[in-house]
């Protein structure tokens, strides 16, 4: 393996990979290196890639298995396994833009993906970023009663709760029967690999927390959020040809932005791995 260098673009959450051209086998300690990195710095962009569907998913499997989708359309022609993000979806004559408020992906699911990644096919000429924010540093500057509070508290994650501040596109037949039941997850969970602790959030999906009224369970999400959202635990990714970006659902959420030129095409392979039952604090 050619020597590749790894850069950290903020002092938290997100790492920078040089070097490296993923359509060629990636040696064991390379791989190591890479997943130590991805545990620590939870967003990984790996520059001037170039792949084809089947060239991306293998090199997918560096930090992992795959893990399907929950839609079966919106697939990649000739690849079932190969999700795509684009600009030019419309339901009832309005366009979607997917993954519009901070969010975690398909934590309605038992075992929540721990990794969503997207390649960059084509990008609009300017906007259009994604960000990051952590919610490891976002956990440990909770004040101790807060900790105290939401240790030991779950919330039911389903496909779109009555509460989720957008709509997201509807699934079909088979996309509706294939779906695992609502996922019940700690509000704070521990990372298998890095060890920390992580606030577990996502309203789009969380309907209710155990033992908790609505209200009072909307409010204490809407505080946390407001917490975890702040600029100070953010990485803004500005996309750029070639950027194939892996982020880590168990530490970071994410949000899109439709601040673009809508006549422009943006279009994104769109890959996730098999993540492990959230892990609770002891
Ligand atoms: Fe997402």
């Amino acid at each position: 393996m050619a020597s590749f260098t790894i850069t950290p673009l903020t002092d938290h959450t997100g790492a920078e990979v040089v070097g490296i051209d993923f359509t060629q086998p990636v040696d064991s300690e390379t791989k190591s290196t890479l997943n130590d990195a991805w545990a620590k710095y939870h967003v990984l962009v790996m520059r001037d890639q170039n792949f084809t569907p089947v060239e991306y998913k293998r090199a997918a499997t560096v930090f992992g298995e795959l893990q399907p989708h929950d839609k079966k359309e919106h697939h990649v022609p000739g690849h079932p396994d190969l999700y795509y993000v684009s600009n030019n979806e419309f339901k009832n004559g309005k366009r979607i833009i997917p993954g519009e408020t901070f969010h975690t992906d398909h934590s309605n699911h038992p075992a929540p993906p721990k990794a969503t990644m997207l390649y960059t096919v084509s990008l609009p000429s300017y906007g259009g970023d994604t960000q990051y924010v952590d919610m490891h540093a976002a956990y440990d500057d909770l004040d101790e009663a807060m900790k105290q509070r939401i240790a030991p508290l779950r919330a039911r994650h389903v496909y779109q709760s009555k509460y989720s501040p957008r709509q997201l596109t509807g699934l079909n037949e088979d996309s509706a029967r294939a779906m695992p039941p609502p996922g019940l997850h700690p509000l704070v969970r521990v990372h298998p690999e890095n060890g920390r602790k992580a606030l577990y959030l996502n309203p789009v999906r969380m309907e209710s927390i155990d033992g908790m009224g609505d209200n009072e369970a909307l409010a204490l999400i809407g505080e946390l959020m407001d917490h975890a959202t702040q600029t100070k635990y953010e990485y803004r990714h500005q996309w750029r040809q070639g950027d194939w970006v892996i982020w880590d659902n168990r530490s970071v959420m994410h949000q899109a932005n439709a601040d673009y030129d809508m006549n422009e095409r943006r279009y994104l392979f769109r890959l996730m791995l098999k993540g492990e039952v959230p892990i609770p604090v002891p």
